[in-house]
């Protein structure tokens, strides 16, 4: 058996929003990225939410909002995608990272304090596999040091802390629609916030910084005449993408519960084994489950993490790792990070493997995906 680690879950629906925006002729940023913003909104419960081409580009412009300049600092998990402290780099900023928890893989919170100083502007909690960070102590800390919480909810489509839907929490909240993402537009972002004079900034500099509505100009609404308000960005949405977007928000709460019998089929056997350390859940929050993370109990195991990859490779199980820690990379070194002052970060990296999750996968394959785990952790005991 051939197991990916994801597949999207496209079907008839996705095809015929494509092709209508296709047959309409308005391919770029016009009214399905309109109506998408809309739908996104109404369904997280969000006050304003503005379409863009990348979570990446949702978080830059999240940043820009809330004035980041040179010699800030902004605090982000050690443990995330580099798009998280790169767009704090956009700024002349420094991104500071924070280790995280062993056993959920969120932001830690005894850490994030001790890393507070004068420079420090904002928080960035990532909502990791989808489960909402620590987000009541996070605002709190915010508040008694003056910063902002801009939260990366890449993973975090749907997923909900004490009752309130990620989107509706932080300053600003970035979601991205990338290719593996629990709702995809092929690549795409969407930022929510409560505060309408950002919502409308944004929609400025997410085209060129020139004047509200400038997709109409092409439309019998609109006008050739436009003016330039901001130093702006290419980072508008298009409407093939948001017709993807459409499609896939009519069934993102049944990929999310299709996702979550899978994690309970993994949880269900992976309990019983003391050689697998199951990711855990806080009881007060519900995950997307974007990601099964799974740890290897390396003291019961005769091999190690990459060697299990490799095994389960060599059986058709396709994995990945997420993450690898930001200061094992070249340039986090040249910031000057080093692993040792990232404990937890690093005991997760040398346990952690990511198991396929994805709606679409038969019941068979996640059997299969069960049995070879169990098979080679029975054959590599200690
Ligand atoms: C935690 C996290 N933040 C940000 C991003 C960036 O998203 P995008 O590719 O939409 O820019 C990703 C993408 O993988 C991610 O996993």
């Amino acid at each position: 058996m051939e197991i990916p680690f994801h597949k999207p879950y496209i079907n008839g629906e996705e095809e015929k929003e494509v092709i209508d925006s296709l047959r309409k002729g308005w391919l770029t940023m016009g009214k399905k990225t309109v109506e998408f913003e809309k739908e996104f909104g109404n369904y997280i419960g969000a006050k304003n939410a503005v379409a863009v081409n990348s979570c990446t580009a949702a978080l830059h412009l999240a940043l820009r909002c809330i004035g980041l300049k040179e010699g800030d600092e902004v605090l982000v998990p050690s443990v995330t995608f580099v798009a998280t402290a790169e767009v704090v780099g956009y700024f002349g900023a420094r991104p500071v990272l924070v280790d995280v928890e062993r056993d959920t893989h969120l932001i830690d919170l005894r850490d994030l304090e001790k890393k507070i100083t004068e420079r420090t502007k904002a928080i960035i909690p990532v909502h990791y596999s989808g489960q909402p960070a620590d987000m009541d102590e996070i605002i709190e800390i915010a508040r008694n040091h003056n910063l902002y919480v801009v939260e990366d909810a890449a993973h975090a489509l749907p997923s909900s802390y004490r009752g309130r839907r990620i989107g509706t929490i932080g300053d600003l909240t970035a979601f991205s629609f990338y290719a593996t993402k629990t709702l995809t537009t092929g690549e795409g972002g969407m930022i929510t916030t409560d505060n309408d004079k950002w919502a409308e900034k944004i929609r400025v500099l997410r085209l060129h910084g020139i004047s509200k509505d400038a997709w109409k100009r092409y439309t019998k609404e609109g006008s050739w005449e436009y003016d330039v308000l901001e130093n702006g960005y290419k980072y508008n949405m298009t409407d093939i993408n948001a017709a993807l977007g459409l499609a896939q928000l009519k069934k993102v709460e049944w990929m999310w519960r299709e996702r979550e019998k899978i994690a309970n089929m993994y949880n269900e056997t992976f309990k019983d084994y003391d050689e697998l350390i199951l990711y855990k859940i806080k009881p007060d929050r519900i995950t997307s489950w974007h990601l099964y993370p799974l740890k290897l109990n390396l003291e019961s195991l005769k091999i190690n993490r990459n060697q299990f990859i490799e095994e389960l490779k060599r059986r058709g199980i396709g994995t990945s790792v997420h993450f690898i820690p930001l200061y094992r990379f070249s340039y986090y070194k040249k910031l000057g990070y080093r692993a040792e002052d990232f404990p937890n970060s690093e005991w997760i990296f040398e346990r952690v493997v990511s198991l396929p999750i994805f709606p679409g996968i038969k019941k068979e394959e996640v059997e299969y995906v069960i049995e070879n785990v169990i098979d080679i952790v029975k054959k590599n005991r200690r």
